[in-house]
């Protein structure tokens, strides 16, 4: 969990999820809820729901641009029947441009959706049978 917790600090430093909230989805998500551990130690974790909805990702920095991302995502996109999608923040041009190196496109924009910044709805279209929103 000391891990978890700090590559969230390091990934979302003025937003990063308390302990309470991973435990609630740890609860919530038991099977879904994905930690890449390594040799060299947790690089990254990614919570995916049934309905393909990602909730989180993140990778520590020194573990960054490695393909740890790419592992976690495609993992989590392999085991949910639908999607995935998700909400990011529009401002968040690194994140934007590797959910779209994953294949994402634009589902959708919402204004205002982070007080601060707007949300853009991602999505991969694998075939799968389609989401309801
Ligand atoms: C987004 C994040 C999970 C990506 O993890 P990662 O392990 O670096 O991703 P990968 O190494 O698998 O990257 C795969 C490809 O995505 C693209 N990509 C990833 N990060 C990028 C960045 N910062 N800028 C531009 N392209 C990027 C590249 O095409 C990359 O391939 P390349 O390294 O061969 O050029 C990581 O940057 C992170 O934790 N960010 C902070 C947390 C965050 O914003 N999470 C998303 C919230 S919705």
């Amino acid at each position: 969990m000391n891990a978890i917790l700090e590559i969230e600090a390091q990934a979302f430093p003025k937003t990063a999820y308390s302990k309470s909230t991973f435990l609630n989805y740890a609860g919530r998500f038991p099977d879904s809820f994905f930690v890449l551990d390594t040799n060299e130690g947790i690089a990254g974790y990614i919570i995916i729901d049934l309905e393909g909805h990602i909730h989180s990702t993140a990778v520590k920095p020194a573990f960054r641009r490695k393909g740890f991302g790419t592992k976690l995502f495609t993992h989590a996109a392999a085991w949910a029947p639908k999607g995935p999608w998700l909400e990011v923040r529009s401002r968040n041009s690194g994140a934007i441009a590797f959910y779209r190196a994953m294949g994402m496109t634009l589902l959708g924009k919402i204004p205002g959706y982070y007080g601060d910044d707007d949300a853009l709805i991602l999505i991969l279209d694998q075939g799968k049978e389609s989401h309801e929103i």
